[in-house]
């Protein structure tokens, strides 16, 4: 059987021209990523994670080359790139973003909310669905201001599943948390690439969290290793 490929850059660069010079922090990369694979990456701070990741997740654009997800290349000026950023691609960072006004339930069920063509009680009760699988099914009423930063961070997991992306997003998903917390949210990740086959790239420092990955690569010198 042919695997499946979820992710390929090929050839991206990424050049942040500052009035003094121009940096480039991304070079040539070239990259396949299969359907199920669980990544990690590993580099110093300033060695441009974030920068790739945010390539990949459709936030940036790439100053040269082409990246193709779950089979369709991505055309910068394209009008698809919202679509497909929202539909197959979840992305969770360092800080969790919850909007402080809504609840933990509320606040997965957001980015579904845009996907018009469900309604709202069948996307509460995958929410909900949701709240149990990270063993928050309590806290459900909560407002982020009242949930521990592990708890808010499980919140923005769920968040990031909430329309069953075929490919998650995490840059420093625990950089803000004590070892304990950290963790149970490795768990969670290792069961949802597990259970459902959705793909993980992580940008980390943890050398537990890049443990439980199948593959570690070193991002240096704006190139893959
Ligand atoms: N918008 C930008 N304009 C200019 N330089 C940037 C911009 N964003 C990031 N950089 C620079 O690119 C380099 C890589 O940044 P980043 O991707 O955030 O690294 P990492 O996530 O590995 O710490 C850093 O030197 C940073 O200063
Ligand atoms: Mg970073």
């Amino acid at each position: 059987m042919t695997k499946k490929h979820i992710l390929q850059l090929k050839n991206i660069s990424k050049i942040y021209s500052t009035k003094t010079e121009d940096l480039n922090i991304i070079k040539d990369l070239s990259l396949d990523v299969e359907e199920g694979e669980f990544i990690s990456i590993l580099g110093q701070s300033g060695s441009g994670k974030t920068t790739l990741l945010n390539l990949i997740g459709l936030l940036d654009s790439p100053t040269n080359g082409s990246i193709i997800i779950d089979g369709e290349e991505i055309s910068l000026d394209s009008s698809s790139i919202d679509k497909v950023r929202n539909e197959k691609i979840g992305f969770v960072f360092q800080f969790h973003y919850l909007l402080p006004e809504f609840t933990a339930l509320e606040n997965i069920m957001i980015p579904a909310l845009t996907n018009n063509f469900k309604n709202r009680k069948e996307i509460e009760k995958r929410a909900l669905e949701l709240l149990k699988d990270i063993g928050l099914e309590n806290r459900a009423h909560h407002k982020p201001s009242e949930l521990s930063g592990g708890e808010k961070q499980r919140v923005a997991i769920a968040r990031a599943l909430i329309n069953n992306p075929k490919l998650l997003l995490l840059d420093e998903p625990t950089g803000n948390l004590d070892d304990e917390t950290s963790e149970k949210i490795f768990k969670l990740f290792k069961q949802i690439n597990e259970k459902k086959r959705q793909t993980i790239i992580t940008v980390t420092h943890s050398r537990e969290l890049s443990n439980i990955s199948h593959k570690k690569l070193l991002l240096k010198k704006g190139i893959l290793l």
